[in-house]
């Protein structure tokens, strides 16, 4: 009898993520009750580059992700014979950090005779909108389709409308930084640490939105997004204030570029979600830990939004297990020749 068969709808999935800075893996059970998560951050190692060195962090993974696969097996009171398949990131993200996820995950599939899942880590992304933590009471409701996806992380930003499962239609995309990107380059500009996503929302919360007015890219009637015009006016901004010798107000700097973000991905989203009448809207990656853009859409009551659980909207491997299942499900199961696709688009 295939695993499929044996174990559907019931599956576990043992996930490995490992596409760019963390080392994570976890353990999943039908797509939605997270048995264990373990995310090793190699943010320190790269703190003093002021972004991530790849090399650094392929040989970081190397070091890492076998104790990291052990931990989670152990704290799900589990081992692979009570996995059901393998999930790994396959891309996007850095090749030299893909591959070593991709061959851990590969030597375990092939020893334990388990199927293999290749996952794209911005369909991850995205899928963490499904997950729970298993001491969860009363499960929580899952997102319905149509629905609209707001992906916003270090890489990309895009929305995409999924009619169902693993089904996605880009609606729009950056045309130039993403906009995890673009705080961490603003914050690099205001003297702001790495990462500048989380620096530049604690700076903004001592600071006022109304100090500075930073431009907004709106591009009527298309649902593609730029940050780079806003990026520039901040640097003018800095080099201004600069040359006069003034100190830089740094709190409403980053309050002012903040709320410019936050009120074009908003306002893009929701008219997005209102041209295709979706059920749902899910707004996941690593920006969607900003608590300013959880606020605005949490704060509407026109749609349900799912943003998943803070430590879940960084990379880690409960995103990618979740988006394994639907694959493994969906028999979407792959060979053990399968290569990393670091360019790999979503849809
Ligand atoms: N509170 C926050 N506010 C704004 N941005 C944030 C916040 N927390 C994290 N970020 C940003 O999220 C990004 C990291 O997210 P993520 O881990 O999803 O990106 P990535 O994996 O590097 O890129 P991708 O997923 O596109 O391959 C960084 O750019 C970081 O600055
Ligand atoms: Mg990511």
């Amino acid at each position: 009898m295939s695993p499929l068969k044996k174990n559907f709808p019931h599956a576990r999935i043992l996930a490995i993520e490992s596409s760019c800075d963390e080392t994570a893996a976890a353990v999943l059970e039908n797509g939605r009750v997270l048995l264990s998560s373990v995310v090793a951050s190699q943010i320190d190692l790269h703190q003093q580059y002021g972004g991530v060195f790849p090399e650094v962090a392929s040989r970081q993974h190397v070091r890492t992700i076998h104790a990291v696969v052990e931990q989670t097996l152990q704290q799900a009171h589990m081992n692979l014979e009570n996995i059901d398949a393998i999930a790994v990131t396959r891309g996007p993200g850095l090749a030299g950090s893909l591959v070593v996820g991709v061959n851990m995950a590969k030597g375990m599939a092939m020893g334990s005779r388990l199927p293999l899942i290749g996952v794209n880590h911005l369909e991850g992304h995205i899928y963490s909108a499904w997950l729970y933590p298993s001491e969860t009471p009363v499960p929580p409701p899952a997102p319905q389709f149509p629905l609209l996806a707001l992906l916003v992380s270090g890489g990309h930003t895009e929305l995409n409308l999924m009619r169902d499962h693993l089904q996605y239609e880009r609606l729009g995309s950056t045309l130039d930084d993403a906009a995890g990107e673009a705080f961490d380059k603003v914050a690099r500009l205001i003297g702001l640490p790495y990462p500048g996503g989380p620096s530049v929302q604690n700076a903004a919360a001592y600071g006022s939105k109304e100090a500075f007015h930073f431009p907004r890219a709106w591009m009527e009637g298309s649902s593609d997004f730029s940050f780079s015009g806003l990026k520039t006016s901040v640097l003018r901004t800095v080099r201004d204030l600069e040359s006069q010798g003034k100190p830089l107000p740094v709190n409403d700097l980053a309050a002012g570029f903040q709320d410019a973000v936050v009120e074009v991905l908003f306002k893009k989203t929701m008219l997005a979600a209102r041209k295709y009448n979706v059920k749902n809207i899910v707004v996941a990656g690593g920006v969607s830990a900003n608590q300013a853009l959880r606020e605005a859409f949490l704060n509407q009551s026109e749609f349900t939004v799912f943003i998943p659980p803070l430590k879940y909207c960084t990379d880690n491997a409960a995103m990618i297990a979740a988006a394994g299942y639907y694959r493994f499900v969906h028999d979407k199961v792959d060979t053990l020749e399968f290569d990393v696709l670091p360019n790999w688009p979503l849809s």
